[in-house]
């Protein structure tokens, strides 16, 4: 890696999206860090010990920055002469800071917008007069002071976009990191190399040798256990810590009994190839037993991320292991509520949903700082097989939190059935390579239909179809309706307790992936 890699600094306000701002930046191999909005002087030119400071970016956030208590960046960060830019919170804040009028919005705008672009130079080199645009805001910036100059307006929002006059300082009140902001890429762009002069110096797959050093200088000849599910992320992680830790590394797979048909099976067929030391454990009964009776979504996760523990523990007892390896990626660090100032969305079963207690002397998660599609590159120079590289991410909860209620034995064996017939028909149909994930969900409706000619009652399933680049957000696919008939008739012919089939046309946000 290059030694000092330019690098922009990210401020985090809490927005659900500030790590997509980072992943965008390394995208065009510029390296990207997130940092905590109120970062001292002294802390920013610490880091620039190892990094080359080229660009600061405030990001989105929940808060109104003129509430009392608001999060707010030291305003000596405007006489760095590093160039600055503010998105939505972030941009509201600089107008704030500098004595511009911010106020509640006459009309909240979430979802897609039109800005009419008044310059078209600069952060908006290359934009056209309208520029489709995502907005998700409550409050606007309604004017600035006389060194500041409008570049952008809707039509609910007079300061969409707008820039200092004399100094590198620029704010966007849309998501240029948002797949749904047309020219998006190019804003990011404009702002990195062009305003910041950034050189794209930094490469996801030169991190292998840093990542094997940190492993090791942290576990040293301890013995570690890592929850091995199957997955891209705890795949890549069990591979590259095996590279460091050799046979003082177990991989542990938990059949919790919430995992898909024949899971477990390719799965050790798959670890077997590899010289690692692997080991299947059935807890089915453990997991469900808990379960029984719970219908709250976050209780489902909590408990089963704590029986996860319970169970690694005593393998780990057994082995006389004193860590535990993690595949935690950034955003379900970001979505578990990491950021003090977010809101939380789900507990990752991985993340906030341990028990404070926890028996292992440290737990260690070297993909913490990637997204998906990093760690897929990662996998594949690590010389992963392409079944991990390319399988579809499934939740760590399992069918916990695609079966809608209470789980039971009975759901659990229909959602199997369903999920299988979703997995074969898109398979089929050659579309699998372009979707991020496909399954099936097990609603907690009961419908009327009518087979054979009689009357039926039963459940029904909803198919959900994604795509996306790394979970952040995520498009529903737009398949074809005969694909979704064959589905449908195949899940309804197969399946004698489901009467219904029905499409998720949800994108995320509003929605998230899965239903819990
Ligand atoms: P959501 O539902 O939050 O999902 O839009 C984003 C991505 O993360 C997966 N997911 C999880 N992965 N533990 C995990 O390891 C979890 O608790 C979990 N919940 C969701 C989901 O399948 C999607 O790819």
């Amino acid at each position: 890696m290059h030694t000092r890699p330019d690098t922009i600094l990210i401020f985090d306000f809490g927005g659900q999206y500030c790590h997509l701002i980072g992943r965008r930046i390394r995208d065009n191999n510029v390296y990207s860090e997130i940092v905590p909005h109120d970062m001292s002087l002294k802390k920013i030119k610490d880091l620039k010990e190892r990094l080359n400071i080229k660009g600061i970016i405030l990001s989105g956030g929940p808060s109104s920055v003129y509430k009392k208590g608001s999060p707010k960046m030291n305003k000596e960060i405007f006489e760095l002469s590093i160039p600055i830019l503010g998105i939505c919170y972030g941009h509201q804040l600089i107008a704030y800071s500098m004595a511009g009028k911010v106020e509640p919005a006459k009309k909240k705008e979430y979802g897609i917008s039109f800005a009419t672009i008044k310059k078209a130079v600069n952060l908006l080199k290359g934009l056209k007069k309208k520029e489709k645009v995502w907005m998700s805001h409550g409050d606007t910036v309604f004017s600035l002071p006389s060194d500041f100059e409008i570049m952008a307006y809707s039509t609910s929002c007079p300061v969409a976009a707008f820039r200092h006059k004399q100094k590198p300082i620029y704010g966007v009140q849309w998501h240029p990191e948002v797949t749904h902001t047309e020219n998006g890429e190019t804003i990011l762009r404009n702002f990195i190399f062009g305003i910041c002069q950034s050189e794209p110096n930094w490469n996801v797959g030169n991190l292998i040798k840093k990542y094997i050093a940190e492993i090791k200088e942290t576990v040293a000849n301890n013995k570690v256990i890592i929850a091995l599910s199957g997955g891209i992320d705890s795949s890549t992680a069990t591979v590259l810590a095996s590279k460091t830790l050799g046979k003082n590394l177990t991989a542990v797979f938990v059949d919790n009994g919430l995992i898909r048909e024949n899971e477990a099976e390719q799965i050790r067929k798959t670890f077997n190839k590899f010289n690692i030391n692997f080991i299947s454990v059935n807890a089915r009964d453990k997991f469900l037993k808990k379960l029984k009776g719970v219908i709250d979504p976050e209780e489902k996760r909590k408990i089963i991320g704590k029986e996860f523990i319970r169970v690694f523990e005593d393998v780990a007892k057994k082995i006389k292991a004193n860590y535990l390896l993690q595949g935690t990626i950034y955003p379900d660090r970001i979505e578990s509520g990491y950021s003090k100032k977010s809101d939380k969305i789900k507990t990752h079963h991985n993340v906030a949903g341990l028990p404070t207690k926890i028996k292992f002397k440290g737990i260690v998660e070297p993909l913490e700082n990637l997204y998906k599609d990093e760690v897929r590159k990662l996998a594949r120079q690590l010389g992963l097989p392409n079944e991990i590289v390319y399988r579809q991410p499934f939740p760590g909860p399992g069918l916990a939190v695609r079966i809608i209620g209470e789980i039971t034995e009975e759901k659990l064996k229909l959602l199997r059935k369903a999920d299988k017939i979703v997995t074969e028909e898109i398979e089929k149909s050659g579309l699998g390579n372009n979707l991020w994930q496909y399954f099936a969900i097990l609603t907690d409706t009961k419908t009327t239909g009518v087979k054979g000619d009689a009357r039926s009652y039963g459940y029904t399933v909803a198919i959900r179809i994604i795509e996306s680049r790394e979970a952040m957000t995520a498009n529903f696919a737009k398949i074809p309706y005969n694909i979704l008939e064959n589905i449908s008739t195949r899940i309804t012919n197969e399946i004698p307790q489901v009467v219904r089939v029905v499409y998720d046309i949800t994108n995320k946000p509003p929605s998230t992936i899965e239903w819990e």
